[in-house]
């Protein structure tokens, strides 16, 4: 009997307690509510490892439970193994691209990587999710919004492709 591999996807930033564990919970949440869980995995990464075992930013966590998201990842840096593992891994701005494409052993690895900012559709004067670390709320605030709207249109794209290749 054949099983269903599921679909795997690794989103990833500098520190890996901000930007990237947001996308994870905000994009599970998506993929339960519609039904999915059997379908994907989602984990996160940081191409940085100085915050590894840790929860993600406090201010991250207060910000996405007021939205309903619960973040319990603890931090960890990407590994070489992350890009065979994964189907497809997801940098938060153009530096985060940039070191995994560095990290990519093989043209195969490296056609993993994609930009979350490709996947904005409603906010499109953005074109990555910036880097809250240093901000105030409004940081946080702007990057679920960021997140929401390119975790919708990442699960769309990725259903299509999915229905389409039954
Ligand atoms: P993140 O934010 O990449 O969204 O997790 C950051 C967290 C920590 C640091 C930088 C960015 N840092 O330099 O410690």
């Amino acid at each position: 009997m054949e099983v269903n591999k599921k679909y795997s996807i690794l989103f990833v930033c500098l520190g890996n307690i901000c930007r990237s564990p947001a996308a994870q919970a905000v994009f599970q949440h998506m993929v339960d509510e519609r039904g999915l869980t059997a379908c994907y995995e989602v984990d996160s990464a940081g191409t940085y490892g100085g915050h590894s075992g840790d929860l993600p930013d406090r201010r991250m966590r207060v910000h996405a439970r007021r939205r309903g998201y619960e973040l319990t990842h603890r931090a960890r840096r990407i590994t070489r193994d992350d890009f065979e593992r994964f189907d497809l891994v997801v940098g938060m701005d153009n530096g985060n691209v940039a070191d995994l494409e560095r990290l990519a052993a093989t043209v195969e690895e490296a056609r993993k990587i994609v930009m979350m900012g490709d996947y904005i559709r409603q906010m499109r004067h953005y074109d990555y999710v910036p880097d809250p670390y240093y901000e105030g709320s409004e940081g946080f605030e702007l990057v679920l919004d960021l997140l929401e709207d390119a975790c919708e249109n990442l699960l769309d794209q990725q259903e299509r492709k999915r229905i389409n290749n039954k």
